[in-house]
């Protein structure tokens, strides 16, 4: 981690959904952070009105942050976040679709872990460690708005299991050009699911092969990721889904009895030939570094990507820590005999995989200028 801090003047946050798994994350990690302060918290109607201690179930290994303890809980209406720079979303895809547009309307800049705008045309659609450029495409939300909007918009990070696959493909592509097909098996923590999450029962001695809309939010959300944006004819820019160079992906997902911390098989199909080698992609990844670690961003992971040696790693109870969870582990490159190359890669669901690359995302926003 590193960053410009003292360049920074603070700006309050304010957090909805304050009180879940991702909301939790969100917390334990802004009460450490230079520049962002925690100014007002959101949640259902059943934690309005209580102090956090009070509405929480915390899970965190540390305490509740002090600063929050008392604060009072709202519900997650734009009148109580009034002077927040930010707005970080944790909501339930439930009620994330009206009242994140709630606060935009008001002239909020919202940052979402939910699915609700990931497939708006207008929405970037950003993991901070591949696609900062596609902050590009604000500007024409704020515009397209009735009314146009002056500082609000909506912008989304990915879904947990897509945000660990499209690290190591973005380094693979910006290393050997175009991947033309990829083939991900994943087994993902039962903390994707948010707390309680499935009941012990169900879990436990088991594997479940199936995570409703997973395979189909896998498949979706790397094209627009790891595609660039287009200036169309009628002057309006587009999000390209990867369409100079066609990407077909296949994914399967099961949940298995892993707390935190999604790991995933990956295969991969080169447009080049001949392919790179498993070393040569060994290099690519571990040379990989994020826009947002360069740009100065405090919650960047100064390593990308650690790719192990070791034939039994990564490993969700050792490797899910890795930079505070903000990096991605990768091991097991080798050759694959109906694609080109595999490899094993797992990444923090709850950090990366949601409130790091939100808090990162927001820090990026300030960096470029989009946040005052
Ligand atoms: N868990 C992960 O690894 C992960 C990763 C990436 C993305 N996501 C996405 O992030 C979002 C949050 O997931 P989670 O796992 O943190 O869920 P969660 O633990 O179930 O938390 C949901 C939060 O939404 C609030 N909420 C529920 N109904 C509400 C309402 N009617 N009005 C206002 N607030 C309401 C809850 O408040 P109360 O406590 O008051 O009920 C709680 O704070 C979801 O969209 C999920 O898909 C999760």
């Amino acid at each position: 981690m590193h960053g410009q801090d003292s360049a920074h003047r603070e700006l309050k946050v304010g957090i909805l959904g304050a009180t879940g798994t991702v909301g939790q994350r969100f917390i334990a990690l802004l009460a450490e952070h230079p520049y962002f302060v925690i100014h007002a918290l959101g949640a259902s109607h059943r934690s309005a009105g209580k102090r956090y201690s009070q509405a929480v179930q915390w899970k965190q290994t540390a305490p509740i942050p002090h600063a929050v303890r008392d604060m009072v809980v709202h519900e997650c209406k734009p009148e109580h976040f009034t002077g927040c720079s930010v707005v970080f979303s944790g909501l339930d895809a439930d009620v994330a679709g009206e009242i994140e547009a709630d606060f935009r309307r008001a002239d909020l800049a919202v940052f979402s872990n939910a699915k609700n705008y990931r497939r708006d045309p207008t929405v970037p659609l950003i993991v901070p460690l591949v696609n900062s450029s596609h902050f590009a495409m604000i500007p024409q939300q704020r515009l397209q708005h009735k009314p146009p909007l002056k500082k609000g918009f909506i912008l989304t990070n990915a879904n947990c299991s897509t945000t660990a696959v499209v690290v190591p493909l973005a380094a693979l592509e910006k290393a050997f050009g175009p991947i033309e097909s990829c083939m991900i098996t994943t087994m993902q923590a039962i903390s994707g699911a948010g707390y309680p999450g499935l009941p012990s029962m169900d879990i436990l001695d088991n594997v479940v092969p199936h995570i409703g809309g997973e395979e189909e939010k896998i498949e979706w959300e790397t094209l627009k990721i790891l595609g660039g944006i287009v200036d169309g004819d009628d002057g309006l820019k587009a999000f390209d889904m990867h369409s100079p160079s066609p990407l077909r992906i296949s994914a399967s997902c099961n949940r298995v009895p892993v707390i935190e911390g999604h790991t995933e098989c990956v295969s991969v199909r080169f447009a080049r030939r001949p392919p790179p080698s498993p070393q040569q992609v060994r290099e690519a990844l571990t040379a990989y570094t994020s826009d947002a670690y360069a740009l100065g961003c405090p919650s960047a992971p100064r390593h990308t990507i650690f790719v192990h040696e070791e034939p039994d790693r990564p490993q969700p109870r050792l490797d899910r820590d890795y930079q505070r969870g903000a990096g991605v582990s990768v091991g097991r490159v080798r050759q694959c005999r109906v694609l080109d190359i595999k490899f094993v890669v797992l990444a923090n669901n709850v950090a990366i995989g949601a409130a790091t690359s939100s808090i990162i995302n927001a820090e990026l926003a300030v960096t470029k200028g989009i946040i005052a």
